[in-house]
């Protein structure tokens, strides 16, 4: 999958949050996003999966060539693109396993039976080292901070998508467990050619993987790109760049 941002413009409540974004993001390239808080990165990541609150004003988001704006977010999973969210919601009665069969399901069209499926979902949780009483539970009901960003990445695992957005995978996480989610999105990038675009404040977690492309991102547009070397010249200098 390709995913192309044209001179995005996005609005949140009259507001203009990203301010004409160009970005390019081919079948198995990591993108990562940087940028002090407030800059638009979370709206450019909703409004990439179709959130209805974000309102684009202006510019494209195509997928292989065709515009997505007028998919629902259901559709733009179809089509293979993820999003995990900065701060994922508990929702109670849900149970995490009918979620991702439902979920999985839609995308794929068919569903997988309930032991291969249930199979799967541990697996991936093993790999995850999240702990096999979670799958339980209603999804991210009552999980810790990290167990809930823990969680989407066992979701992105399960569902495969072709254009994964992370958004912040690695807040709240302890130094073993970004370095786990890392390897599980390197996996996926590895043995499905997954493309991703990963927005993040610290290296730590880019040091576990092979960027393509560093953008940062301030007051709602991409000011400059680079390789590893800006995130250094980010972490001494701060966005004062
Ligand atoms: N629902 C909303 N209502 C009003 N303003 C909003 C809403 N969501 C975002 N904004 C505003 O849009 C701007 C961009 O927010 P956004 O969440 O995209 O920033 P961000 O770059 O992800 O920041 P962070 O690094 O803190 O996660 C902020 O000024 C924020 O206050
Ligand atoms: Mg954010």
């Amino acid at each position: 999958m390709k995913l192309e941002l044209k001179d995005l413009r996005v609005s949140i409540e009259e507001k203009e949050v990203v301010k004409g974004v160009n970005l390019k993001v081919n079948q198995g390239e990591l993108h990562v996003i940087m940028g002090p808080n407030g800059s638009g990165k979370t709206t450019l990541a909703k409004t990439i999966m179709g959130h209805p609150q974000p309102k684009v004003t202006g510019g494209e988001i195509l997928v292989d060539g065709k515009s997505i704006l007028g998919l629902k977010p259901n559709e733009r999973a179809r089509l293979g693109l993820f999003l995990e969210f900065q701060s994922p919601t508990e929702i109670e009665g849900l149970g995490l396993v009918s979620f991702l069969n439902t979920a999985k399901g839609a995308i794929t069209g068919s569903r997988p039976s309930f032991k291969e499926f249930m199979h799967e979902i541990k697996e991936n949780a093993e790999k995850l080292a999240l702990k096999e009483e979670l799958i339980g539970r209603s999804l991210n009901f009552g999980f810790s901070g990290g167990e809930k960003k823990k969680a989407e990445i066992l979701q992105m695992a399960v569902l495969k998508p072709k254009m994964a957005i992370l958004d912040e995978p690695d807040s709240g996480l302890d130094v073993d467990a970004v370095k786990i989610v890392a390897e599980n999105v390197n996996a996926l990038m590895k043995m499905h050619g997954m493309g991703a675009i990963l927005i993040t404040h610290y290296s730590r977690i880019i040091n576990y993987m092979n960027p393509d492309v560093i953008h940062v991102m301030k007051d709602g547009l991409i000011v400059k790109e680079g390789g590893r070397d800006l995130i250094r010249e980010v972490e001494e200098k701060g966005y004062n760049i």
